[in-house]
């Protein structure tokens, strides 16, 4: 293995790019900006940091990238979600500096970064902020050349937003978790397939006629509930949002108190952002076999330390999947060691919505490119033009025609002298 990467083994780089080329079908937006940027390089010489999930999409994104001229060097967003072939494929086939090793520890995890950052990028992609902290942090050595910076993730988000309240952000970030054409269908159709797949391959437990509590109604938390619902699960929202609470009652879900839901639930699974959400109070109420989950960014939402310490006992029945018994014979099933169950036991969303993600990802490199120097250091929206555009191309993409205003209707719009 050359130097310059660290991944699991380069032999598996064969059934990486099988799994690669499986995902590029699904992702015709993407590899349709990748035959423009092919022409005209607007990443010509360009070099990009990415800290992603290491996947078989993440892989196509960055050939399109490499394809505009960057020069890209890739880290992984999660210790647990690496995959290892994909990897080993990107280092084989495609040259790039891929530092990711699935199952990696905490210190490995963030050498990694600090590899993947080493150079100094001009601009960086990340999924939770991760790259962009340590800039802020032990690598400020490295913030003088980049250009800008943008982010994939709720979590990610919510944390530039806290730098930049602080007057910290030192580089524009765009929010591309923002977009509508992101979070309409990544976080929401993406999260709730991806992390029923996960607890389903996990488990393999029927889900019919199951009480499944899903704590948060955000994006990722609606398609979580709508999924679970759809395999006939009976489906509780709990909230701390009076709006998205009253939202997820007129869906038709029930909602409680997490210390009522976990009386009842036979799954519950967190997608909140937030620290703790299930905690010592609730593992003391829970039935015996309850099975839990996070498709949230990071391992905080399950308070697993706290869970550790109640336990008498605790082994592996299957792989992802630890149970911890308690003093009373109650056994609780926590799924991927609390880490993101949709990648850590699945495959993450499925390929057709990172189209659509990554599409926005590879737009606005391109539009930080073009912009070199006039986005001040604050978290920047979409434009609103890749938005719609990324959700044109994918309409054109699946075969689907829509409608046109006319002349008469646009102008209907804009005029206030016409009432009834
Ligand atoms: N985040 C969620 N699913 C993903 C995937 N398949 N690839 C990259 N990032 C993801």
């Amino acid at each position: 293995m050359g130097a310059d990467c660290n991944v699991r083994d380069l032999a598996l780089a064969e059934q990486g790019l099988r799994r690669i080329a499986w995902a590029a079908g699904e992702m015709a937006v993407l590899a349709g900006i990748g035959e423009r940027f092919a022409r005209e390089r607007p990443l010509a010489g360009i070099r990009v940091a990415a800290c992603l999930h290491v996947t078989a999409e993440t892989a196509n994104l960055l050939r399109v990238l490499i394809a505009g001229g960057a020069q890209v060097r890739l880290c992984a967003s999660n210790p647990l979600s690496t995959q290892d072939d994909v990897a080993a494929a990107l280092v084989a086939r495609d040259a790039v500096p891929v530092f990711a090793v699935r199952g990696e520890s905490t210190d490995a995890y963030y050498r990694n970064i600090d590899a993947a950052l080493s150079g100094g990028p001009q601009l960086t992609l990340d999924d939770g902020a991760d790259l962009i902290s340590r800039l802020h942090g032990p690598r400020a050595a490295w913030l003088p050349g980049v250009i800008g910076g943008m982010e994939e993730t709720t979590t990610g988000v919510m944390r530039l937003r806290a730098m930049a309240a602080e007057g910290a952000l030192r580089y524009p970030v765009i929010a591309v978790n923002d977009a509508m054409s992101k979070h309409f269908f990544d976080n929401r159709y993406g999260t709730g397939q991806s992390t029923l797949d996960g607890i389903l391959r996990a488990t393999n437990i029927l889900l019919a006629a199951k009480v499944f509590t899903v704590a948060g109604y955000g994006w990722c938390g609606r398609g979580i509930a709508l999924r679970a619902r759809g395999m006939g699960a009976q489906v509780i929202v709990t909230e701390v949002d009076s709006l998205r609470a009253l939202e997820a009652l007129m869906d038709g879900y029930r909602v409680m108190p997490m210390a009522e839901a976990a009386r009842v639930s036979d799954f519950i699974v967190t997608a909140t952002g937030d620290r703790n959400v299930v905690d010592a109070p609730h593992f003391e109420r829970m039935k015996d076999g309850c099975v839990l989950a996070n498709a949230g960014h990071f391992n905080v939402e399950v308070n697993i330390d706290a869970l550790a310490r109640m336990a008498v006992g605790r082994h592996r029945p299957r792989e992802h999947v630890e149970e911890f018994r308690l003093a009373d014979g109650r056994r609780l099933r926590l799924l991927a060691e609390g880490r993101l169950v949709n990648l850590a036991a699945a495959e993450g969303h499925p390929s057709s919505v990172m189209d659509m993600s990554f599409a926005n990802q590879a737009l606005c490199a391109e539009h930080f490119v073009k912009n070199r120097g006039r986005l001040d250091a604050r978290v920047h929206e979409v434009p609103p033009e890749i938005d719609r555009e990324v959700a044109r191309l994918k309409l054109a993409a699946m075969g689907i025609a829509i409608d046109a205003l006319s002349a008469e209707q646009r102008a209907y719009l804009v005029s206030w002298r016409e009432g009834t």
